[in-house]
């Protein structure tokens, strides 16, 4: 009989690559977007499949805003597009949709769609599926910070007695499972402000192919390779 998997509970993918590969089939970078929805699209119902309990997707960060108006613009109408294609399928699924980041910042029509899905899905029991979307950690922590000092100010807290359970709670990802393994496609390594906090004792592994190229057995090898790590946590496994 096979070996049982150790799964991660809770899988991040900076999913990178999609303007090169739009790039290297001489398409326009919105393109190598759409083909990266169809993979987002695969690895979602995978996950779900194989019982991961929790995904975050870094779908658009606090710092895209910085790209063309033109590709903004693809990028908010392939959100608008996904929400309103899939929701059925994943409702179906039990799929819990949250979105971590700042939805007001949003245009209103994306704005409304990912608020309807999270109503929608928010009592489902199956993959907890994390879209960030004007999404910073940096921002995300500072949110938090202000959100105590609140709290503090008001006499709800005494400063010294709040815990780390405390800030976790004032996270977007409030009551999620901390990032077991961050998956990095397109072969750079770096955090780009993704769950600063939650990964700090994520396992990393940064495969070299682009995002739209990203496969099935490219995410099996990076959860099996994850299933060798030696995690420690600081301690010692004698
Ligand atoms: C990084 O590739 C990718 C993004 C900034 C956007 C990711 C978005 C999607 C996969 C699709 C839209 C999401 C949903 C939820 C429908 P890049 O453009 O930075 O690639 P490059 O580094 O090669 O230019």
């Amino acid at each position: 009989m096979s070996e049982q998997k150790r799964l991660p509970r809770h899988v991040a993918i900076i999913m990178d690559g999609n303007g090169r590969w739009a790039k290297a089939h001489a398409l326009k970078v919105a393109q190598g977007h759409r083909r990266g929805t169809e993979t987002l699209r695969a690895i979602i119902r995978e996950s779900s499949d194989i019982g991961i309990e929790a995904l975050s997707l870094y779908a658009f960060s606090t710092e895209n805003w910085k790209r063309s108006p033109a590709e903004v613009s693809a990028l908010m109408s392939l959100l608008l597009e996904y929400f309103t294609s899939e929701i059925d399928e994943l409702d179906e699924k039990n799929v819990c949709i949250r979105i971590l980041g700042d939805k007001d910042g949003l245009p209103g029509p994306q704005r409304q769609a990912l608020i309807a899905a999270e109503e929608r899905t928010g009592r489902n029991t199956g993959l907890k599926l994390n879209i960030a979307i004007n999404y910073g950690a940096r921002d995300e922590l500072l949110r938090a910070v202000k959100a105590l000092a609140a709290k503090a100010q008001s006499g709800e807290i005494a400063p010294e007695a709040i815990t780390a359970a405390d800030l976790e709670d004032a996270l977007y990802t409030r009551g999620l499972p901390d990032v077991d393994l961050l998956i990095r496609t397109s072969g750079e390594m770096r955090l780009s402000n993704f769950l600063l906090y939650q990964c700090a004792y994520a396992e990393m592994t940064f495969p070299a192919v682009l995002w739209p190229d990203f496969s099935l057995a490219d995410y099996h090898a990076a959860l099996d390779a994850f299933g060798k790590r030696d995690r420690r946590f600081g301690g010692r496994n004698e």
